[in-house]
């Protein structure tokens, strides 16, 4: 069996980000739930993006976003929305095709009780113009400077739960969806 691969984008580029922590434990947790998903932590600040609206020119990470069969979505927010190392992420590619028809879930990350219920709200007409699809299932690292212990390990349980539910229920959908997209070019 072909293995899913749900690459993990990071929001943020800021000096000593709290939403590395959360996607590093969203990374682990991905791992543990079966050998049969890949997962790795797509970074804003190793894409080297130009900072103008210019086409990527990263080889590697467009070739990354076409290998993924979902997208899951670590970010901070930042003013009741999403950092611009995300939106430069998103507004990268002309093709939009290696995005379409995947399925996504959105990990909020902030120091305060909602846990990004905003930023997650911001992101979905973006995702939604990338033809990504977002369930109902999103994930909240609410007061995060709370969340992790001195060597970055989750503590809360709660959350842990929250994100194994999330990612199977993305797993779920981009088996789905992957077969349907493979239909299609049959
Ligand atoms: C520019 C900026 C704006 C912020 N706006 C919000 C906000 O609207 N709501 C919120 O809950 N936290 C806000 N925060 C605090 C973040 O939630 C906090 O920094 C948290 O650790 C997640 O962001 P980080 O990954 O950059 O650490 C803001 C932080 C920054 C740097």
């Amino acid at each position: 069996m072909n293995k899913i691969y749900l690459p993990i984008i990071l929001g943020t580029t800021r000096e000593g980000r709290m939403s590395e922590l959360a996607a590093k434990a969203v990374e682990k947790i991905v791992v543990q739930i079966s050998e049969d998903i890949t997962t790795e932590i797509i970074d804003p600040r190793n894409l080297n993006l130009p900072e103008d609206g210019t086409a990527s020119l990263n080889p590697d990470f467009q070739e990354k976003i076409k290998q993924a069969d979902g997208f899951i979505f670590v970010t901070p927010e930042y003013n009741h929305s999403f950092p611009p190392s995300l939106k430069r992420i998103l507004d990268a590619e002309k093709d939009l095709s290696p995005y379409r028809i995947k399925p996504a879930i959105i990990a909020g990350v902030s120091s305060g009780m909602w846990g990004g219920v905003r930023v997650i709200e911001a992101l979905l007409p973006v995702l939604r113009a990338l033809d990504i699809y977002v369930g109902s299932r999103d994930i909240h690292f609410y007061k995060v400077q709370e969340q992790f212990d001195e060597s970055g390990e989750l503590l809360n349980p709660q959350i842990a739960t929250e994100v194994e539910k999330a990612v199977l229920d993305l797993v779920k959908k981009a088996k789905i969806l992957k077969s349907g997209r493979e239909s299609l070019v049959a």
